[in-house]
């Protein structure tokens, strides 16, 4: 049966739009639903040109009350009954609680290598590193922040004259092949890795 999938977006909504264009066809999954934590996030108005019904959950009313929060994301997201949900550029932290109602059901991009540079400012961290590589991965969400089975990983050689600006431009495309061909295999029950050489 076709798998049912919610987006989970802060910002400009780019990986969103590649998940959102690779669920056609003879695709297992089907996107049924985008949230943003931010009213104002570009990605719900792409979102919407693109067909698929949005939602936001705005985080600030909830000051430091996580649980409150995310009760109100729950709910949004029950009612759309997703098979999946996706992160992509959810800049939120979320609770073991949240992430355990979702436990082999949430899926992560991060823009580095994990286990390296899990958290913020990956691009800046992989340059005073002086990595010759760089890349972003595809997870699991568990309670571990950015610390769950990853399952797909994308790689770029790092240039003498890189910046964080440029390894994140150039990361980006990447992250836009490499989130769906997880996706696809995910929503398909197989979980082996993608790897990707960019
Ligand atoms: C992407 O680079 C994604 O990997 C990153 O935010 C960007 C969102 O861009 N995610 C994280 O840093 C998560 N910790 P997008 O809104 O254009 O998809």
């Amino acid at each position: 049966m076709t798998k049912r999938v919610a987006i989970l977006i802060s910002g400009g909504g780019s990986n969103m739009v590649a998940l959102v264009d690779s669920m056609r066809g003879d695709h297992p999954a089907r996107a049924v639903l985008v949230v943003s934590n931010d009213p104002d996030a570009g990605g719900l108005a792409k979102a919407q040109k693109l067909g698929i019904p949005t939602a936001s959950v705005d985080h600030k009313p909830f000051g430091k009350d996580r649980a409150a929060f995310e009760a109100a994301l729950q709910d949004t997201l029950e009612a759309a009954a997703p098979d999946i949900i996706c992160l992509a550029g959810f800049m939120r932290i979320l609770t073991p609680d949240f992430t355990a109602k979702w436990d082999g059901r949430m899926l992560n991009i991060h823009p580095s290598l994990l286990p390296k540079y899990k958290g913020l400012h990956t691009h800046a961290r992989a340059l005073e590193a002086g990595d010759t590589e760089h890349g972003c991965s595809v997870h699991e969400v568990t309670a571990a922040l950015d610390g769950g089975p990853i399952l797909g990983q994308a790689r770029l050689s790092v240039s003498p004259d890189d910046t964080p600006d440029t390894l994140a431009a150039r990361l980006l495309p990447l992250e836009h092949g490499l989130y769906p061909a997880v996706l696809r295999r995910f929503a398909g029950g197989d979980r082996a890795r993608v790897d990707l050489q960019g």
